[in-house]
């Protein structure tokens, strides 16, 4: 069978990301530019300037990645582009790039929802094995999606307010750690003691979650500490704070497993980086006899490896589009 090899573009948020992959598995070479230190400064992603940068950076990227490749265009079998959920100026850059080059190069157009991408990261290397149950854990996502086959899928639970990784950046935030919060709580958690009293959010029967009460009692601990005149100790409340999160996260999952009696459970998205996580899971999957396996650290935040293998089973599955196809910031999954 010919090989197919997929041309993958991400820059829904803050990475300008361009990579070739094939057959869905094998990464062939990834280019990621970062504008972190550029918004860091704010805080958080300034989406004008996030758009700016990718219209900087976009064609370096693409060429950078193919050059490094030793490939030409016209090894390229299809482009795979995110469409959405993002921010719509930076999701534009990349859209519109990948629309020129298929059009130029007369290549099929793939668009890709981001948290599809998210999930095929676990294709990397190893392909993807079925019926699976995916965590999405990620900035904007908390899902846990049943996935029977490849494009059969059913969402089992979400998140009602709040997603895991926007808890952890607003916490962070309110204890004095700076963007992007979510690794250095997941640093500092495993220098902390569980010391501090939190609640277990949507502690229920349902395959719900729920994470702005538990922003809100870290951010009213944190304050009456603060009144009291007392030392917040960083290190314990992240540890507290990420026991929590670990408890909510795995009580659930868990519990569908056993319950759609499902033996392989995966976990995308960038918060799927989260060591915490991982351990808890690792040990629990021991445990349970249930295989587990996440994607390489370096595939959980966005990249468009993860964009163009997801892109080969959409485009082996006819989910072509024309050059009509426009960006869609709050894109629905399923
Ligand atoms: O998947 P992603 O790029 O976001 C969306 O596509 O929505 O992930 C970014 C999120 C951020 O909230 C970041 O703080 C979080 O992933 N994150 C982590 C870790 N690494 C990244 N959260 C907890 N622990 C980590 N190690
Ligand atoms: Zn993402």
């Amino acid at each position: 069978m010919k090989d197919v090899y997929v041309l993958g573009i991400e820059t829904s948020c803050d990475e300008t990301s361009c990579s070739i992959v094939k057959n869905g598995i094998e990464e062939i070479n990834t280019v990621i530019l970062s504008q972190i230190d550029i918004h860091m400064l704010y805080g958080g992603v300034v989406p004008e300037i996030a758009s700016r940068n990718h219209v900087k950076d976009i064609v370096f990227v693409i060429n950078k990645c193919l050059k490094d490749s030793n490939m030409s265009i016209d090894d390229i079998d299809a482009i795979a582009v995110t469409y959405g959920p993002g921010l719509v100026g930076s999701l534009l850059v990349g859209l519109e790039a990948a629309k020129t080059v298929a059009y130029i190069y007369d290549k099929p157009l793939v668009p890709v929802h981001h948290i599809r991408g998210h999930i095929y990261a676990n294709s990397i290397g190893k392909g993807m094995t079925f019926p699976v149950l995916a965590l999405i854990i990620s900035g904007g996502h908390t899902e846990l999606l049943y996935m029977k086959d490849h494009f059969d899928y059913e969402v089992l639970g979400s998140t009602l307010d709040d997603a895991v990784g926007e808890c952890y950046d607003k916490v962070a935030r309110v204890i004095g750690i700076p963007y992007t919060g979510g690794p250095m709580m997941d640093k500092l958690a495993h220098e902390g003691k569980d010391n501090y009293s939190l609640p277990i959010p949507m502690d229920d029967d349902s395959f719900n979650f729920s994470f702005s009460g538990l922003k809100s009692a870290v951010i009213n601990l944190a304050h009456n500490i603060e009144q009291r005149g007392e030392k917040l100790v960083k290190e314990d409340l992240a540890c507290s704070f990420q026991n929590v999160v670990v408890t909510s996260l795995t009580s659930k999952t868990i519990r569908a497993m056993e319950k759609y009696n499902i033996d392989n459970l995966i976990l995308a998205g960038g918060v799927a980086a989260n060591k915490g996580i991982r351990e808890k899971f690792d040990t629990l999957s021991k445990e349970k006899g249930f295989n587990f396996s996440y994607p390489n650290i370096k595939y959980c935040t966005d990249n468009a490896t993860m964009i163009a293998a997801a892109g080969y089973y959409l485009y082996k599955n006819g989910n072509t589009s024309d050059l009509s196809l426009n960006v869609e910031s709050s894109a629905k999954f399923v």
